[in-house]
């Protein structure tokens, strides 16, 4: 449970903003680079951290991304003529390229330097395995991009894809790292009763979890604080001699990666876009061979943890809060737990039910919410370290902290799941640094 104060610190994210302040010094993610395909395309208009912003891909298919009105009189950038390395103002002609600088001024006489004068709000974005970053931090202190595991894969063996979620970015988060839920929200309800048909089906397969995942409805949690974020352990019985763990990993500021399977790893991004609403990123990616057409048609109809998405720009699902998730009462009665269909938007039906802000001094923590309670702390410290002592994240200034990946295995009952050489081995990664 957090006090009112500490609530506001986490979630509130405009500049000035103790949060804001924090998440401005990590690139974040923002689009895919398939939302802006087209040099001189139309722009998109995109609000981060309560900034109201427009990205747009000039004649040279590099990605401004800048405050959405014109400095003249106000009018969106949006309807702007996007043309000859610049977006130009559709009302009186100003024209600004990516770096925010104003490269002409028609309405001005041709010996006026005034356009010199005139800059915008404009972000540095970089472009890697088709997404689009920005840094909204102070110049000076521009890191270099995160070590990702899912960056470095070859892009056949990755599948991306964002949809906007009507919460804010920190409880989110909580659900992505929450290891306790999947035996309810995401469960069928032949594993959830443990019937003779689920363990039939679960026996024959060769994952893990799908064999000791639901043979244990009451995890055990730990958790430990990490270079990059937090650890958080959830151990199950198997009903033999060892224990069957899944481990979850915050990574800050606002990223999760759950265990994902031996060979196919999920991670997970919320970037904020206000305080009421972020864009919940999804990364699949295969450790050893490229994705089929077949899987990809699939994760696009929202397979694994991806949302299935309207068509248009905007990143809406298919399956939201304004049709209450499609949610169907007869299969909800004979099939599924939840009768929401993916398990992405189980996930996010959820969280966005839990309003905006879910009102944290109101819960009532139990066991399983050790990582939760962890994570918001490491969070908030980390906050707070900043504001009050000016101290830089760590992980910041250490990207290759966050190479690691998330995993589950079976473990010894005296083994430690932080120290055990083969937890060390499973959670390296592969694939090679830049
Ligand atoms: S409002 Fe944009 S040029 Fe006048
Ligand atoms: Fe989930």
């Amino acid at each position: 449970m957090l006090s009112v104060a500490e609530n506001e610190k986490l979630t509130r994210t405009s500049a000035g903003t103790p949060a804001g302040e924090f998440l401005r010094r990590f690139w974040m993610p923002f689009l895919q680079s398939s939302d802006l395909a087209e040099s001189d395309g139309e722009p998109i208009r995109l609000t981060l951290l309560g900034e109201t912003l427009l990205a747009f891909r000039n004649t040279h298919g590099q990605v401004g991304l800048i405050q959405r009105n014109c400095p003249h009189r106000w009018a969106s950038l949006f309807y702007g003529r996007n043309e000859e390395g610049g977006l130009r103002c559709s009302y009186h002609g100003w024209k600004f390229d990516i770096d925010g600088s104003c490269v002409d001024m028609p309405t001005e006489t041709e010996d006026s330097n005034f356009k010199d004068k005139v800059k915008i709000v404009s972000y540095p974005v970089q472009e890697k395995s088709g997404v689009l970053w920005t840094y909204m931090g102070p110049r000076e202190l521009r890191p270099e991009m995160p070590n990702f595991e899912w960056l470095m894969v070859p892009d056949s063996h990755r599948y991306v894809s964002w949809n906007r979620q009507a919460n804010n970015y920190s409880q989110a988060i909580e659900g992505a790292i929450d290891s306790a839920h999947s035996n309810f929200l995401h469960s069928t309800l032949d594993a959830y009763h443990r019937t003779d048909a689920w363990r039939n089906i679960a026996e024959r397969s060769g994952e893990l979890r799908d064999i000791y995942h639901a043979r244990d409805q009451h995890p055990k949690f730990f958790a430990q604080d990490t270079d990059y974020g937090v650890i958080i352990g959830a151990r199950r019985n198997t009903g033999e001699d060892d224990y069957y763990w899944r481990l979850n990993l915050y990574l800050l500021p606002f990223y999760g990666m759950p265990p994902g399977q031996a060979k196919q790893k999920f991670f997970q991004a919320f970037v904020p876009i206000d305080d009421y609403s972020c864009e919940r990123w999804t990364f699949t990616y295969n450790l050893d061979r490229p994705f089929t057409a077949a899987e990809r048609a699939a994760m696009n109809k929202g397979l694994g943890l991806h949302a299935e998405l309207l068509p248009g720009p905007d990143h809406i699902p298919v399956r939201n809060a304004s049709n209450d998730y499609r949610v169907d009462r007869i299969e909800q009665k004979t099939l599924t737990f939840t009768g929401i269909e993916g398990t992405g938007e189980q996930d996010f039906s959820v969280q966005e039910t839990m309003g905006p802000i879910t009102p944290r001094p109101s819960e009532h923590l139990g066991t399983t919410d050790v990582g939760i309670i962890k994570a918001r702390r490491r969070l908030l410290n980390a906050i707070t370290a900043l504001e009050d002592n000016d101290i830089e994240p760590y992980v910041v200034t250490h990207p290759d902290v966050y190479n690691i990946r998330a995993t589950d295995l079976l473990l010894s009952s005296d083994a430690s799941f932080i120290q055990d050489p083969k937890v060390k081995d499973l959670m390296a990664t592969t694939w090679p640094i830049r």
